[in-house]
C-alpha cells in the first residue's frame, strides 16, 4: 500500500477531523504510505486543486475541531450531479469520471467517511472496481451494522445540555417547552436525549403520536403541580394519521428538508390554553468539539481503516460491535438504515420512569 485518499461527505459531524488524523497517523506511522485528502466530498475529483496532500503537519492539532478540514458537499452525488451545458442546467451521471479519476491517482485505498448517502454512493463506486473503505458518520447514529456511528455522542450531549437549560426556564413560567431535535427519519437523538435530559414527552419517527395524548400527558403534570412540562421532539415525528413536517421538498439533488413539526405541537398546546415556546435546537447539535467518546471512536474507526485497507479488506465498513472494532460489508451497511426499536431497552425505560411518547 502506497497511496490512499480520504474523503468526507454529506452533513458534518464532531469527529470527521479525528478521524482524518488517525488514517494520517496510522498510514504514515505503520505503513510508510502517503495520504491525499480528497476536498468536498466525491467532488473533489473533478475539481481543480481538489486533492491535496496530507501529512503530520496537516493533522496537526484537529483532533478537537469540529466540521471537516477537507469540507464536504451533500450535494455531491456523482450519480446526479448540476452542470451547465451548451448553457443550461443539467443534471447527469459523473461517476465514471470519479472512476478514472481515482484510477488516474493510482490510489491503493479510498477511505469515504460518510453517512448512509455517501455510503451507498461508495458501495456503487466499488462495484465500478474503486477500492473503498466507509467509515461510519453521522450525528443520527442511523447506519447499520454498528452500534455507534462518530458524532452521534456529541449531538446527545449538546441536546441534553439544551433540555437542563429549557426545563430551568419552563419551571420560571409554567410553560411547556418544545425542543426540536435532529435525526432525520431516526429518533436516537431524541430518544436518548430525552431520557437524560428528563423530558415529560418525548416523540420520534418510529412512534407516530396523538396530539390528545401530549395533552393528557401536559394536564396530568399540572394537575399535580408539575405545572410545566418538556418535550423533546424529533424532526421526523409524526402524528398518527399524519404526515412528517418539510421545511423544503426534496428534487433530484437535494434530500427533503426535514423540520417545523416542534411548531406544530407548539401550536397545538397553546390551542389548548396551556403557554408554550419551541426551540429548534439545529446545526448548534453537528458543531463545535467532539466529546471524549466521539475522538475515541473516531480515531479507533480511522487506525482500522487503514488496517482494512492494508488487507485489502475493500468494499466494507468499520463498525462498532459489543464495544469493539469490525467490518462489515458496505452492501450490509446501507441496506437497511437503524431505526429505534419499539422494545429497544431506552423505550422500554423511559415508559417505566413516566415518559410518554405521545401514543397512549
Ligand atoms: O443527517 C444529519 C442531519 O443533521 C440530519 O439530522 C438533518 O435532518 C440533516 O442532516 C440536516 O441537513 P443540512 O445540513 O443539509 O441542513
Amino acid at each position: 500500500m502506497k497511496k490512499i485518499g480520504v474523503l468526507t461527505g454529506g452533513g458534518d459531524a464532531p469527529g470527521l477531523n479525528a478521524v482524518i488524523r488517525a488514517v494520517v497517523k496510522t498510514a504514515i506511522s505503520m505503513y510508510n504510505c502517503e495520504v491525499f485528502g480528497i476536498k468536498n466530498g466525491y467532488d473533489g475529483f473533478l475539481e481543480e486543486g481538489g486533492i491535496v496532500p496530507l501529512g503530520m503537519e496537516e493533522v496537526r492539532g484537529i483532533l478537537p475541531r469540529g466540521g471537516t478540514i477537507l469540507g464536504s458537499a451533500n450535494r455531491g452525488n456523482p450519480y446526479a450531479r448540476k452542470v451547465i451545458r451548451d448553457g443550461l442546467e443539467v443534471t447527469v451521471d459523473v461517476s465514471d469520471e470519479i472512476v478514472k479519476g481515482i484510477k488516474k491517482l493510482q490510489m491503493d485505498a479510498l477511505i469515504v467517511l460518510g453517512g448512509d448517502g455517501t455510503l451507498r454512493i461508495a458501495h456503487e463506486l466499488s462495484q465500478k472496481g474503486v477500492p473503498i473503505i466507509g467509515v461510519p458518520k453521522t450525528i443520527d447514529n442511523d447506519i447499520g451494522g454498528t452500534e455507534a456511528t462518530f458524532g452521534f455522542d456529541t449531538a446527545l450531549n449538546i441536546a441534553t445540555e439544551a433540555l437542563d437549560r429549557l426545563h430551568t426556564t419552563a419551571e420560571s413560567h409554567h410553560r411547556a417547552m418544545v425542543l426540536e431535535l435532529m435525526g432525520r427519519d431516526a429518533g436516537f437523538i431524541a430518544l436518548q436525549a430525552g431520557v437524560s435530559g428528563g423530558a415529560d414527552v418525548i416523540l420520534i419517527p418510529e412512534i407516530p403520536f396523538k396530539f390528545a395524548s401530549i395533552m393528557s400527558k401536559i394536564h396530568e403534570r399540572a394537575e399535580k403541580g408539575r405545572k410545566f412540562s418538556i418535550l423533546a421532539v424529533s424532526e421526523g415525528a409524526k402524528p398518527q394519521g399524519g404526515e412528517q413536517v418539510f421545511s423544503r421538498r426534496g428534487d433530484e439533488i437535494y434530500v427533503p428538508r426535514l423540520g417545523g413539526i416542534g411548531q406544530v405541537v407548539g401550536e397545538y398546546i397553546e390551542k389548548q390554553g396551556f403557554e408554550s415556546r419551541v426551540t429548534v435546537l439545529g446545526h448548534i447539535q453537528r458543531g463545535g468539539t467532539p466529546t471524549s467518546f466521539d475522538r475515541s471512536l473516531a480515531t479507533r474507526y480511522g487506525a482500522a481503516a487503514v488496517r482494512l485497507a492494508a488487507k485489502d479488506g475493500f468494499d466494507r465498513m468499520v463498525a462498532l460491535q459489543c464495544g469493539k472494532i469490525t467490518d462489515i460489508s458496505l452492501e450490509e451497511a446501507t441496506a437497511i438504515s437503524k431505526r429505534v426499536k419499539l422494545d429497544d431497552d431506552a423505550v422500554i425505560t423511559a415508559r417505566n420512569i413516566g415518559i410518554s411518547f405521545g401514543d397512549e
